[in-house]
């Protein structure tokens, strides 16, 4: 018996072990011979091996080998994108492996220094730290972007325990696009429903009523942002990592077996949204901290905390606040760096963990250069296990493909 990697599997090789999806549900028996529709079927599920009858060299991958000099090359890139986390702990150290084995087969469109924006560098000592920050931005009374009406009536619904689908759906017809990019996400590899899912009331029935909301509301707020100078961040970058995020906290999610893992796919989603905010009304402020993170080699949240006395963090819960969004959105996105100090530190450590290995992968940026700290605590507040990594990695790019529709969607 050998253990093979999906993308080298053969039609026609013969499974040992029944392969199951990350809830355990079972793909195909063991005993069975594989065929080409198996092997797209494992994909779509995230399968990233599966263990199949004969010797382990009859098994052995034929594999393109990766030139040594060019994993040389991705490994010290790495090492230091990994400085301002402990190498040494366990699951940073199998989060490093995922992402070096994931930069050198190209799984996703790495992130080169190219993409991100150059900080000019501050002169040391010139700035001093603003510590009155946060009052300040509150009493700017800014105009925070005006959440669509829809969501707004998504929430109504979803509050009121007598709603029906139905009624959920009339709301969600009201707006073409937002029924076209939810009918498109519920026929993609997202969920892999073996069956065309043609309109919103079909939708809501097979995944739910809070699910659909969650997706819904998460896909509008992105898409209220899509203007930000391209001198303080790449606005592509920052969806794709907000996407991939989202994408890997709902995996995570799964593979704990929580439920309401589409609120997650949310979480994950507007997790950064405060540095969008700072952006766009202090990009001075911005600027100075990013400056700051580049003098100082520091994460541009610690600079941002330096600088002024609070982070995104903070920004992005009065922000979902002012919208009375979900309490449960507010405290992730507050406390993603700060996991254990949340109300609910599991859930804030799937953020916590989702952005550190979407970092890790270099899947867009958020304006960080560097992956952030793990947190140790947070680590065993999550529940999960790192053997969870290759398959959540393999299932977030095949995810990550048949969503990036999103990236170009105009706000509902
Ligand atoms: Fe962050
Ligand atoms: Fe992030």
């Amino acid at each position: 018996m050998g253990s093979v990697r999906i993308k080298e599997l053969k039609a026609g090789m013969v499974l040992a072990d029944d392969v199951t999806d990350i809830k355990g549900r079972l793909l195909l028996p063991k005993g069975r011979p594989i065929g080409p529709d198996h092997i797209r079927i494992f994909k779509i599920w995230g399968v990233a091996r599966v263990n199949v009858m004969g010797g382990p060299k009859e098994c052995e991958p034929a594999g393109q080998p990766i030139d040594p000099a060019r994993l040389e090359a991705i490994r010290r890139a790495l090492e230091n994108r990994f400085r301002l986390t402990d190498r040494n702990h366990p699951v940073v150290q199998e989060i490093f492996a995922q992402a070096l084995q994931a930069r050198a087969s190209d799984l996703f469109p790495a992130v080169n220094a190219a993409g991100l924006p150059e900080p000019a560098p501050e002169a040391d000592g010139v700035s001093q730290p603003r510590e009155d920050f946060f009052q300040k931005f509150i009493e700017k009374e800014i105009l925070l972007p005006e959440i669509p009406t829809i969501v707004m009536e998504m929430n109504e619904v979803i509050a009121n325990p007598l709603s029906t689908a139905d009624q959920m759906a009339q709301v969600v017809n009201k707006s073409p696009s937002l029924t076209a990019q939810l009918l498109r996400i519920v026929n993609s590899a997202f969920y892999g429903l073996p069956t065309r899912v043609d309109r919103v009331s079909l939708a809501v029935t097979l995944i739910g009523t809070r699910e659909l909301s969650a997706l819904a509301l998460g896909i509008s707020i992105m898409s209220l942002f899509k203007i930000i100078p391209s001198r303080l961040l790449n606005m592509q970058l920052f969806l794709q990592h907000s996407l991939a995020c989202g994408i890997v906290c709902r995996l995570l999610a799964a593979h704990k077996a929580m439920r309401h893992t589409e609120q997650m796919f949310t979480a994950g989603l507007l997790h950064d949204i405060g540095r969008l905010v700072i952006c766009i009304h202090f990009p001075e402020e911005i600027l100075e901290c990013m400056g700051h993170a580049a003098l100082k080699g520091t994460s541009l949240f610690a600079a941002e905390m330096e600088k002024l006395g609070c982070h995104h963090g903070h920004i992005g819960k009065y922000l979902l606040h002012q919208w009375r969004l979900p309490l449960s959105l507010e405290n992730n996105a507050s406390c993603h760096h700060e996991p254990t100090e949340a109300p609910d530190p599991a859930a804030a450590a799937l953020v916590h963990v989702a952005d550190l290995l979407v970092n890790a992968l270099g899947i867009g940026s958020s304006g960080e250069r560097c992956v952030p700290p793990l947190d140790p605590r947070a680590w065993e507040d999550s529940g999960l296990s790192s053997e969870c990594f290759e398959t959540v990695v393999q299932q977030t790019a095949h995810q990550f493909k048949t969503l990036e529709f999103l990236l170009q969607t105009k706000a509902p």
